[in-house]
């Protein structure tokens, strides 16, 4: 099956996915698009970022005949994923749901937390997810401790997905948001954090360094890939090793944004693979996607 998975995010973020998704399914093409030319998602009401992620999926199925869309974003997974999910003609995977599976298996005292980007905390969506997560969340704890109910404490992070974009993850002014916005969650003594945003792992250290290293940080990537691979393979839709040895792993870059920055910021965060990233326009695929969608 040659087709490529698809994959979007605001900007960087989904690269952290990207690179799990490269690192386990090696033999796989792909296409990610980041909207780096209208990031951030977080602030935006969550209708608009709805026609955003319409305009990228279905940019991915009609232009690059994916074969799955990765949402690699919290928030357009907040507020797009079940009409995606019902309106595309291909298999839609989020990071939602793996994350929170990744988060509740990681606890011991089932406190737990969760941080995001304004639109993704507001959504509701992960304190639904945790409260229908399908892990017997009274015995699911890592530390294998039976009996521990689980209790999520959300904190939204303003202004984390701006300091990845701009390409500074450490210093002394994301130290000193990072202290005042982690206080929620550090109050409430969880022993899991879930960086909600893919953009996080990025802040990882600075994240640690408040937080204390005994709280695990607790990342959706490699658990979306997993998943990614499951659904592929339920669908007999992975591509062979024979066709990987014939024609390699095409992996491809676009950005609505500056290229050069995202080929420049993109190549230190990910690797090499970003060095000819390309051009997307989505002001063309706004009239393929409403054709399409009447
Ligand atoms: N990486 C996106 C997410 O996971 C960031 C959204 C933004 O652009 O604010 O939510």
């Amino acid at each position: 099956m040659d087709r490529p998975i698809g994959m979007f995010d605001s900007g960087f973020g989904g690269l952290t996915v990207a690179r799990a998704v490269i690192d386990l399914l090696p033999h796989e093409h792909l296409v990610y698009i980041g909207d780096t030319g209208r990031y951030p998602y977080g602030p935006r009401p969550l209708a608009e970022v709805r026609g955003f992620a319409h305009q990228l999926a279905w940019s991915l199925v009609k232009e690059f005949d994916v074969k799955a869309v990765v949402v690699a974003c919290n928030t357009a997974a907040a507020a797009a994923l079940h009409e995606l999910e019902s309106e595309l003609p291909v298999p839609v995977i989020d990071v939602v749901a793996p994350g929170t599976r990744a988060l509740v298996r990681a606890t011991s005292t089932g406190r737990v937390g969760v941080i995001g980007t304004v639109g993704t905390i507001t959504s509701g969506a992960y304190q639904r997810e945790v409260a229908s997560c399908d892990i017997d969340t009274t015995t699911a704890g890592a530390g294998g401790r039976a009996g521990v109910d689980v209790v999520l404490t959300a904190a939204a992070c303003p202004g984390f997905v701006e300091f990845v974009e701009r390409g500074q993850t450490s210093g002394p002014e994301i130290e000193i948001l990072a202290e005042r916005l982690l206080a929620p969650v550090k109050e409430a003594d969880v022993d899991a954090l879930l960086l909600g945003c893919t953009h996080y792992p990025y802040l990882a250290e600075v994240i640690a360094g408040v937080m204390g290293r005994q709280v695990a940080l607790v990342n959706s990537a490699d658990e979306t890939a997993r998943e990614v691979r499951d659904v592929l393979a339920a669908r007999k839709l992975l591509r062979d090793a024979a066709a990987a040895a014939a024609e390699p792993a095409e992996h491809r870059f676009l950005s609505s944004g500056d290229i050069s920055w995202f080929a420049d910021l993109g190549g230190r965060l990910l690797g090499p693979e970003l060095r000819d990233a390309e051009q997307w326009h989505h002001e063309i695929v706004h009239a393929t996607v409403s054709e399409h969608r009447t």
